[in-house]
């Protein structure tokens, strides 16, 4: 599996952890920044990553800023994307069984670094249970 990933500079630390981590793994990883330390801002990220995704270029992927509402209100401009914030391993699961987010959002501000892993392993780990979350999320493209 591919997974890109992006942050701005809130989320670079965990970016950084996330990404040995994933490679670690066996998966393929591709980055999309942002790689400096210095405030930047999180649209520049989530675009790229977003049309990755929507391409096909890469299988899904993972964001990260302060809060993760930039990141995930950016994201959810993009058709393909759906884009759902997890702050525990529930949510996590969640936002893949109900609502197949194909972006994996993380406020790096507001949850320790195992919070984010443990996300991340959970979401990657449950899978969509389609049924009447498949009709609803037919509904949502406008
Ligand atoms: C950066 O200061 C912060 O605004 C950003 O990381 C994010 O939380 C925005 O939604």
């Amino acid at each position: 599996m591919r997974i890109g990933i992006c942050s701005d500079h809130a989320g670079l630390e965990y970016k950084t952890k996330t990404i040995s981590y994933l490679l670690g793994k066996g998966f393929e990883v591709v980055n999309f920044g942002t790689d400096s330390p210095e405030s930047c801002d999180y649209p520049d990220f989530a675009h790229p990553l977003a049309e990755a995704v929507e391409k096909g270029e890469v299988d899904c992927g993972i964001a990260y800023c302060g809060t993760g509402n930039g990141m995930a209100i950016t994201l959810n401009h993009h058709r393909g994307i759906r884009a759902g914030l997890a702050w525990n391993t529930a949510v996590a699961g969640l936002v893949k069984e109900h609502n197949n987010a194909n972006v994996l959002v993380l406020p790096a501000r507001f949850i320790s670094y195992p919070m984010a892993n443990a996300c991340i392993r959970k979401w990657l780990g449950t899978e969509f249970a389609g049924g009447r979350h498949k009709r609803r999320i037919d509904k949502i493209p406008v």
